[in-house]
């Protein structure tokens, strides 16, 4: 069966975006929605998977609107990629509920990204929610709703689009062929490191750079970035590989013969740190300015980002329902209640006509 070409990804709104996201995934995003059609899903539901207080609920409007800014921002289209609620959708629960029956709960019990989340949730295993253990059976709902073909996500949601495929091959088996095979799709940079060095940027680990970090933030976390902690002086030869400094100038400065100059100079032990920072902050100042200027004139438009979210939802919505009578079509769902109605009303006409 031959699917449109479309895109669907997303996040949850749990605070900014850094430059990792960037990286990772949103660079994709930007580059293919000139040509795919594509769907950017707001995943509060997902949220809710590891922070159902009323607390982190109550956050939801201003995290929701920051994360739509920080797409507008770097340069995602409106007119080109449909932005939406996933809360406002309701059938992405039905969905999801049906989805539920078609994977083993040691299936997703052995994922290793859910692991992740229960520490990084700081929750015990013993008081893991059901719905976290669903966590990428939501997602294949995210995906398989719309029909997408190609998600762009960061690496450590790959597993989950094995589930997806998983799913959805396993439905039409079941049921007729419905949904497509979707692909992923990793960024240029599959993981970017922390400005500690550690392995990951990441919000719970406070060593990211955010997309809508002021410039004096992004001075300061460059100068206090860790490099290669044996160069004590400018003059002893340095390690490029893992360094945090030159994975950024890598990924952020498009003056490539720069960062080999740079890199040659500091095996060699004739740079300082120093001056490798400053090279690397005005980088990260080409890519951000244009940004911050963005966003400044998306927040003096007040009411701008509601209503693209107000506007994506609803076609959102539209697609949703269209797209849901088909799944229910296919399972049988539909014929079976047809029947029940139309068997109904004719008992209910033969009572009311004497
Ligand atoms: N799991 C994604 C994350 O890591 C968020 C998400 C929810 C998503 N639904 C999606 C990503 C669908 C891609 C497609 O935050």
């Amino acid at each position: 069966m031959a699917f449109q070409r479309r895109i669907l990804t997303g996040d949850r709104p749990t605070g900014k975006l850094h430059l990792g996201h960037y990286v990772g995934s949103l660079e994709n995003r930007v580059k293919l929605q000139e040509d795919y059609d594509t769907l950017i899903v707001i995943a509060d539901l997902h949220m809710l998977t590891t922070r159902p207080d009323t607390d982190s609920i109550g956050e939801l409007g201003e995290n929701v609107r920051g994360l739509v800014s920080d797409y507008l921002a770097c340069g995602i289209d409106p007119e080109k990629s449909n932005i939406y609620l996933q809360s406002a959708v309701s059938e992405i629960y039905e969905l999801n509920l049906i989805f539920e029956m078609l994977v083993s709960v040691n299936r997703l019990a052995r994922l290793p990204s859910l692991k992740d989340m229960v520490k990084s949730a700081q929750m015990s295993e013993d008081s893991m929610p059901f719905g976290l253990l669903g966590y990428p059976v939501l997602q294949a709902a995210d995906i398989l709703l719309p029909m997408a073909t190609l998600v762009p996500v960061g690496k450590d949601n790959e597993a989950h689009l094995e589930i997806t495929r998983e799913i959805a091959r396993r439905f039409n088996g079941l049921y007729g062929d419905v949904f497509p095979e979707p692909d992923s799709m990793i960024g240029e940079v599959p993981t970017l490191m922390g400005t500690d060095g550690k392995c990951k940027m990441s919000k719970s680990l406070g060593n990211c750079i955010y997309l809508s970090d002021d410039e004096n933030t992004v001075r300061k976390k460059v100068r206090s970035m860790y490099t290669d902690p044996k160069r004590i002086h400018a003059n002893v030869p340095g390690t490029v590989e893992g360094n945090p400094v030159f994975q950024y100038l890598d990924a952020f400065c498009t003056d490539t013969s720069l960062v080999e100059e740079l890199k040659t100079r500091y095996r060699e032990g004739t740079v300082g740190d120093g001056e490798v920072k400053d090279r690397l902050f005005e980088s990260l100042e080409v890519f951000l300015a244009p940004l911050r200027k963005k966003r400044a004139d998306l927040d003096a438009d007040k009411g701008y980002v509601d209503q693209v979210l107000l506007d994506g939802t609803e076609r959102m919505r539209d697609l949703a329902r269209e797209n849901m009578n088909k799944i229910r079509k296919a399972m049988g769902l539909q014929g079976n209640w047809n029947r029940i109605r139309r068997a109904a009303e004719k008992r209910r006409k033969k009572q009311s006509s004497p």
